[in-house]
Formats: structure tokens, sequence, C-alpha cells
């Protein structure tokens, strides 16, 4: 038997979710939920809905939808709601996926609590949370993640994590403030956000720090120990970054397996560092990966590094591969006929959509710890708030928590 799911929040990334959600064979019955009722509409009129969704379904609140027998909810709302609707959820019994970042308020303190209050809540409910982090599920992240199993890494002595995204570039973040305040939900954070300004809290790109962060955290399977911290302050009196301390941070950090790694949250800059906006790189004694390039020397504690073979990577090949019935069951949203599951090419935030969708819902459907669990959110999560804390106070170095591992481990 498959599981039911609920949506929460169809805007603008919740609805290019909906159909993978629907699709996919595990789920047999979604719901919908979001407070502006015409968005659910919008989803619900989409063609196969009619096969998965009851109108009792369809919600125009979060405690109503909490009420019902469904198993799981997705929250793809505001990135300030996130953790306190995933708590709410979880203590109502259902497995939690969430949209990134964990929180994100201007506050770090209550993002730690609120990373804090997931874990202790994973724990007293046994429910399921997966954040729904899609560097995680990028081709190289999951090369990385191969190799770093092989052991062809080495030894990690290095890595970078970068997520270049000038307030004006071609997804303009101005556009997206704009967007997610436009509705019921963001009018009312446009209240709650003053008492951040009247104690003077100002905010940091590091408090959105999962896409630079999670590369090098998952592929090593370390966390950070001590951070030190700057930021570039804008200085064009650009209202954008009114509530920010800086627009663009730079972190190095001190892993607990001894490896360095340089962390930047840039938003506002030109173009990117590397080929991509946002994009990691990893150096160990035997291999390293940068800009979809492997390099090895087959270097072993008892014989010496043999000359460099480098490979050049396409997507493709870096991939892992998806149960044939769910990528045919995904193809067929949009080729209804297709019988080839390998026709299909994952699509969104470097394919990752797919692959989220489906380690949630066989997390759920097996019962075990999906890959991105509470504790591993947390470890991303964590980093960044304390890179922005160190920036703050002019690069001081501070050591950086650590909730552990999950019961159990990852
Ligand atoms: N690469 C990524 O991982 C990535 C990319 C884009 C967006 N996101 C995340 O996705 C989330 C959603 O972003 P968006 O641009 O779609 O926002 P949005 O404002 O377009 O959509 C949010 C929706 O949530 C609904 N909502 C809010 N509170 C609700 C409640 N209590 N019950 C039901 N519905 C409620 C709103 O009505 C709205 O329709 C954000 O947190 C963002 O950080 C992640």
């Amino acid at each position: 038997m498959g599981i039911s799911i609920g949506l929460v929040g169809l805007g603008q990334f919740g609805k290019t979710f909906a159909d993978l959600f629907r699709s996919h064979p595990l789920v047999d019955r979604v719901a919908l939920c979001d407070r502006e009722p015409e968005r659910m509409i919008q989803v619900a009129g989409r063609p196969g809905w009619e096969r998965k969704l009851e109108s009792r379904d369809m919600y125009d609140n979060l405690a109503d939808l909490l009420k019902s027998d469904v198993d799981a909810v997705a929250i793809f709302t505001q990135p300030w709601l996130h953790a306190l609707q995933a708590v709410e959820a979880m203590k109502a019994g259902k497995h939690v996926y969430s949209a990134v970042p964990v929180i994100s308020v201007p506050d770090g303190d209550e993002i730690l609590d609120w990373c804090g209050r997931i874990i202790d809540t994973c724990r007293s409910t046994g429910c399921l949370y997966m954040l729904g982090e899609t560097t995680y599920y990028r081709p190289q992240a999951m090369f990385c993640r191969r190799k770093a199993r092989e052991g062809a890494f080495g030894r990690f002595v290095y890595a970078e994590g970068e997520y270049c995204h000038d307030v004006d570039a071609r997804s303009n973040l101005r556009m997206v403030e704009q967007a997610r305040i436009s509705s019921g939900a963001g009018k009312e954070w446009l209240e709650q956000k003053k008492k951040y300004s009247a104690t003077g809290i100002k905010n940091g790109p590091m408090h959105y720090p999962t896409h630079s962060t999670s590369g090098p955290v998952c592929v090593m399977r370390a966390h950070a120990v001590k951070v030190t911290a700057y930021g570039y302050a804008n200085r064009s009196g650009d209202p954008y970054f009114a509530d920010y301390a800086y627009s663009n941070e730079v972190a190095l950090f001190l892993m607990s397996n001894g490896a360095t790694v340089r962390i930047c949250e840039m938003r506002e800059m030109a173009g990117s560092i590397g080929q991509e906006n946002e994009t990691f790189r990893i150096v160990g004694t035997r291999g390293t990966f940068s800009e979809n390039r492997w390099k090895e020397n087959f270097r072993t504690d008892t014989s010496p590094a043999r000359p460099l073979v480098v490979e050049s990577l396409d997507e493709k090949a870096m991939r892992d591969p998806l149960p044939p019935e769910v990528a045919l069951a995904f193809h067929q949203i949009h080729h209804p006929e297709a019988t080839n599951p390998t026709d299909f090419t994952p699509s969104g935030h470097g394919g990752s959509h797919p692959y989220l969708v489906h380690e949630f819902v066989s997390a759920v459907a097996e019962e075990r710890l999906p890959a991105i669990n509470a504790w591993e959110a947390a470890r991303y999560t964590v980093m960044g708030v304390m890179a922005h804390k160190s920036a703050l106070r002019d690069g001081e170095t501070l050591q950086v928590p650590d909730f552990g591992d999950p019961p159990g481990g990852c």
C-alpha cells in the first residue's frame, strides 16, 4: 500500500513539485493546502489529478489539513514559516518534507533554536523530517558521494562551496520577495519583521546557507567545528539590503575530519566565481572534484602517487539511477504515452527535484530515515548561522555547535 501526502503552499516553488508527488508510484492520495484557494484550484485542474485528489482533500488552512488522516505533508510555504509548521505537523503525527531552508529569519539564535526543536520533535514523535536541499541531489553531489564511499578521495584536505545569486540575476530576488509578500501570509510577515528591525538585528546571506554548505558536508560526512567569516556590506544604499548587515559573506571552517572548507554566500556580485552559480569543489590526497572534472592520482598510504588521470564528466554519467518505474511515472507527467524510463531527463535545480520527491516518499513508505534528515539539515544550517555571527564580530573565530548524529546513524 502507498502513502497519502498533503502539499502545503502552492506558490511559485510548490506548484513545480506537485505533479512529481502526485505521479510517484508509492503515492496513493494527495491533498492540497494553500491559504490562497485559487492556487490549489489551478493545480487540481491539471491532467491526471482526478485519480489521486478527492474533493474533501482541498484545505485553505494548515490546521485542517493536520486534522486529516494524511500520512505526510510537504511544506512549500514562505521560508520564515517552515520550522514552526514542521513542528506542528510532526506533533499532529505527520512526516514532514520541508523546502529549504529549515527557517530563515534575521535572528541567528532563533534559527539555532528551531534546529534543536525540530530534532527534539523528531525524537518525541517518531515522525520523519526531510529538508528538500536541492544541492544534495545535483549530479555532482551524487557522483562525489559515490567516490567518497569508494574511498577514492583518499583523505579530505579542502573543499569549497558557493552560492552566487546576485539580487538582479535572472531569478530576480527583488521579484521573488515581492511575490512572497503579496499573499495573505506574506503581508503578516511584514508586520512580524518589524520586531527584528526594532531590536537592531541584521540579517545576512549566511542565514540561507544550505546550497553552499551541503555539498562539502554530505560528501565528506563531516561537520564544522570552528569558523572565521567576513562580510561585504552593500555600499549603494540599495533598499533590498536595508535589513542586511552584509550582502556577501565568506567563511572559512575547520571541519571535524581536519579538512578546511571555504563557503561563499553572495547576493551582490557580477556572474559567478566558477562555471556555475551554485557549486562545490572537494580536494583529497588521492582524488579531487572540481568543475565537473574528476582528477585521481591513485595514491595510497603504502604506494606513491601515479600520473594524474583527469576525467571530464557529463550530468548523466554523474547521476544515480532512479528506479525504472519511478523514472517512467515522472516522464509520463509530460509524455503520457511514454513507455521507456531511460528517456526521462530529470529537471529542476540540476535535476534534483525528482530525486528529492523519490527519497522522501520512499523513506516514508519504508519507514526509514531520509537522507537529508533533521540532524543533517541542522549541520548545513548551523554553519551559516555561526558564520554570520563571526562576520558580525569582525572575523572572530567561533566554535560551531553540533546536534550530533541521528539515532541509528545516517
Ligand atoms: N533551490 C531551492 O531549494 C528553492 C528554490 C526556490 C524556492 N525555495 C523555497 O520554497 C519555498 C516557497 O517559495 P515560493 O517562492 O514558492 O513562495 P510563494 O510565496 O510563492 O508560495 C508560498 C505559498 O505558501 C502559502 N502559505 C503560506 N502559509 C500557509 C499556510 N499556513 N497554509 C497554507 N498555505 C500557506 C502561500 O499562500 C503561498 O501560496 C520558500 O521557502 C523558498 O525558500 C527553494
